[in-house]
């Protein structure tokens, strides 16, 4: 058993670090493993689509490739098929969810959308048909830090404050399901810089209480090394640098020494996050492109497959 054959794989991150590729390779490797794979989130801009060369997601799951299905919510349909799963039938929902009264004391309830949409999420590793569960994985692309911890602490929320009930039964069972590691995997993507991985680490401190532990860091978009220590790339950038050159060599000769600080420096940072980390962290390279296609989420899922699969010594 590997961590891509979990249940549930939450994908958690700061914004903007590559959360949604990640998740988008990840998803994409354990449907190569035969794994019925459902891409789950909740985010307007959406780009899934066009990583598997496939129009965009919408409410309802859509096929991305072999095994794989992708689905973006929204917090009024999260909200709407959550409430259809407490009431069972579709006339007592339009009764109590479509009354104008209800719509609004209902928008009212703070966290009441996150609850849906995580509750969305839980529901389809829950769904049968014949039998069989429909999904073997959901993949979840999680909003960024901040909200992913207010969404993922509502069970514990309920629990503390609402009277036993349906609601209560349900937080108790995802909270169960959230903090089982033999069902739910949840995975850190960060890059190697200052602040993403102070936000890493404070992220990983605050699952701690709630009981998830995270298993793996997927440092992305770390800078290829063009020029290695000792090697003949690195000599001839030297030797460039230390003779002033100016013009279109030395135009070559920043750029190269750019190139190498930022390899430096994501170097420092991956080094920092292993060492204050608990999870085992893998570095995922930086395509330089001006938008990832399908063969790119490809390769990206090669080398998350691997990070996924390859045991924490
Ligand atoms: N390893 C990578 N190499 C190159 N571009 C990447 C890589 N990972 C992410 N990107 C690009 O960076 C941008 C932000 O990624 P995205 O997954 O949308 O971030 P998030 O979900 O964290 O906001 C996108 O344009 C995406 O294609
Ligand atoms: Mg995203």
């Amino acid at each position: 058993m590997t961590l891509l054959d979990r249940r549930v794989i939450l994908v958690l991150g700061k914004g903007g670090v590559g959360r949604s590729t990640m998740a988008a390779a990840i998803a994409s490797a354990c449907a190569r493993r035969g794994r019925r794979t459902l891409l789950y989130q909740a985010n307007a801009n959406d780009r899934f689509g066009d990583y598997f060369g496939r129009p965009a997601c919408s409410h309802e799951p859509g096929e991305l490739g072999p095994n794989l299905w992708g689905l973006n919510t929204s917090p009024a349909a999260a909200l709407r098929e959550y409430g259809l799963m407490i009431l069972k039938f579709q006339k007592v929902y339009d009764m109590i969810f479509e009354n104008r009264i209800t719509k609004a004391f209902l928008r009212a309830i703070p966290g009441l959308d996150d609850y849906a949409i995580l509750g969305k999420a839980w529901y389809h590793t829950t769904e049968e048909k014949r039998g069989r569960p429909v999904w073997d994985t959901v993949v979840f692309d999680m909003p960024a830090s901040g909200h992913s911890m207010t969404m993922l602490r509502i069970p514990w929320v309920i629990l503390e404050t609402v009277p036993e009930g349906p609601l209560t039964r349900d937080a108790r069972t995802l909270q169960a399901l959230l903090r089982d590691p033999a069902r739910t995997a949840a995975i850190i993507v960060t890059i190697a810089e200052e602040m993403p991985v102070t936000e890493a680490r404070e992220l990983t401190a605050r699952l701690e209480p709630l009981g998830i532990h995270p298993q793996r860091v997927l440092v992305n978009q770390m800078a290829t090394d063009h020029f290695p220590a000792g090697s003949p790339a690195a000599r001839v950038l030297g030797a460039l640098k230390g003779s002033h050159v100016d013009g279109v060599l030395g135009a070559v000769t920043t750029h190269g020494a750019m190139a190498k600080a930022r390899r430096a420096l994501n170097e420092h940072y991956f080094a920092e996050i292993a060492a204050t980390v608990p999870a085992p962290a893998f570095p995922i390279p930086y395509l330089s492109r001006q938008a990832l296609s399908p063969a790119d989420i490809q390769q990206l899922s090669g080398l998350v497959e691997r990070a996924l699969t390859t045991p924490a010594s």
